[in-house]
């Protein structure tokens, strides 16, 4: 290892940030003569996040350990700034890498910028414009937006939101969605070995499986109580199909989704699934519903169909090329939107042929390199 090596401090939380930031990871320890990366696990999530560490071998060198059942959004806050303040202190390093919108990015951005410590932010400039949707995420990521030293936007349009913001094109670079790196790799991975996810899941062949996931903090209550509603009438209006729902551990998803939709013959309610899991999943479906950020990157790259069970959504781009449908949370609306997805034979759907507009497996080649040139050791 060079002596010159710059040492970032790469910080994750929750599930989808360790997915995203694994290529980084991967990218940066494939360069140890220049980028020596600390890596620093806010433990935002436990088990959710163990299971994707696990999957792409990573091993925090720093484990924060800070989730607490049911947590509140201001004790996670609180104590996310002052651990990460800490770990800053004592590791002194050049930079701080961290990804998305979640209460880890923002209070590592705030720790990090009253250290002075230079933020590359990974999926930056992503916005709906409306504070309450997503809700906390929009403002996470502003903030994140405000004190970023190098924004590493997935698309253009992600650029163009940071530049009408005020932040200098010099600080910009569209570099592609880590997500996609992640994507390819391990549906290349377990493509090849697919038998022990097809002996777990008899169900899910000749294009019978619908995929469902949920767990939106704006969606719960009524939202939430809709899309189960919306579930539970397809499962109905459809009983060849299977609806495979893995559940988010929030027990604010949970307590309502178990409580709509358990005992249903065709609905299947599963803790959350492993990456590699989820991605075969993600390969066999016919249809996506989802709130989820991640999964709505990483359908249209698999072909998928997707419906969005959200007002609005801050990636835009799939929804204008007509890979994905942005259905909200009426449970009318996405009866119709998924039935008529349903009726129509594959070959037929345009939303399973677009070209994928979030990567092309080289973003987090194009982060790293950036970050080698903008940081010093
Ligand atoms: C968080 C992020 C959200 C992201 C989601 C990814 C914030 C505010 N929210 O939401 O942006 O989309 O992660 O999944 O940062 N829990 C467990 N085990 C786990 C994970 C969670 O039991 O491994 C339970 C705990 O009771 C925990 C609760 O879920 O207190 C909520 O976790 P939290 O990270 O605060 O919120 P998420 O809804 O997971
Ligand atoms: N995912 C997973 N197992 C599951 C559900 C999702 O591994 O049971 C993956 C999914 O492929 C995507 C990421 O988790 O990469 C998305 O995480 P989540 O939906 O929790 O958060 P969001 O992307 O909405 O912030």
């Amino acid at each position: 290892m060079s002596t010159s090596a710059i040492r970032p401090l790469i910080i994750l939380g929750t599930r989808p940030e360790a997915i995203k930031l694994a290529p980084v990871i991967a990218e940066c320890r494939s360069r140890l003569e220049d980028v020596n990366p600390i890596v620093c696990s806010t433990g935002q999530h436990r088990e959710m996040l163990a299971q994707v560490l696990g999957y792409f071998g990573i091993e925090p060198d720093v484990d924060l350990k800070l989730m607490q059942p049911g947590q509140s959004l201001v004790g996670l806050t609180a104590a996310c700034v002052e651990a990460v303040d800490q770990v800053i202190g004592s590791h002194r390093p050049d930079c701080i890498v961290v990804q998305g919108d979640t209460t880890t990015v923002m209070a590592s951005a705030i720790a990090a910028f009253y250290r002075r410590v230079p933020i590359v932010h990974v999926e930056a400039g992503l916005r709906t414009g409306d504070l309450d949707a997503p809700w906390p995420e929009e403002f996470n990521r502003r903030v994140a937006g405000i004190v970023a030293t190098c924004h590493c936007a997935p698309t253009i349009g992600a650029a163009e939101a940071l530049y009408r913001e005020g932040v200098l094109e010099s600080a910009v670079r569209v570099t592609g969605n880590t997500v996609i790196d992640a994507l390819l790799w391990t549906a290349e991975k377990e493509r090849a070995a697919p038998d022990r996810w097809k002996e777990k899941y008899p169900m899910a062949v000749d294009q019978s499986l619908v995929l469902v996931t949920g767990h939106r903090r704006e969606n719960f209550g009524t939202g939430l109580s809709n899309i189960c509603g919306a579930i539970s009438d397809l499962a109905e209006g459809f009983p060849e199909l299977q609806f495979l729902y893995p559940v988010h551990l929030n027990p604010n998803v949970r307590g309502p989704v178990t409580e709509a939709l358990g005992g249903r013959g065709n609905v299947h309610l599963l803790p959350p699934a492993s990456y590699p899991e989820f991605v075969w999943l993600m390969d066999q479906s016919r249809l996506i519903i989802t709130d989820s950020g991640g999964v709505q990157e990483e359908a249209p790259t698999l072909g998928k169909p997707v419906l969005v069970t959200r007002e609005k959504t801050e990636r835009p781009e799939a929804v204008e090329a007509g890979l994905a449908e942005l259905v909200g949370t009426d449970r009318v609306q996405i009866v119709q939107r998924a039935a008529f997805h349903l009726r129509l034979p594959q070959a037929k759907n345009g939303m399973s042929h677009a070209e994928n507009p979030y990567g092309d497996g080289q973003a987090s080649r194009r982060i790293v390199e950036w970050m080698l040139s903008e940081v010093t050791a």
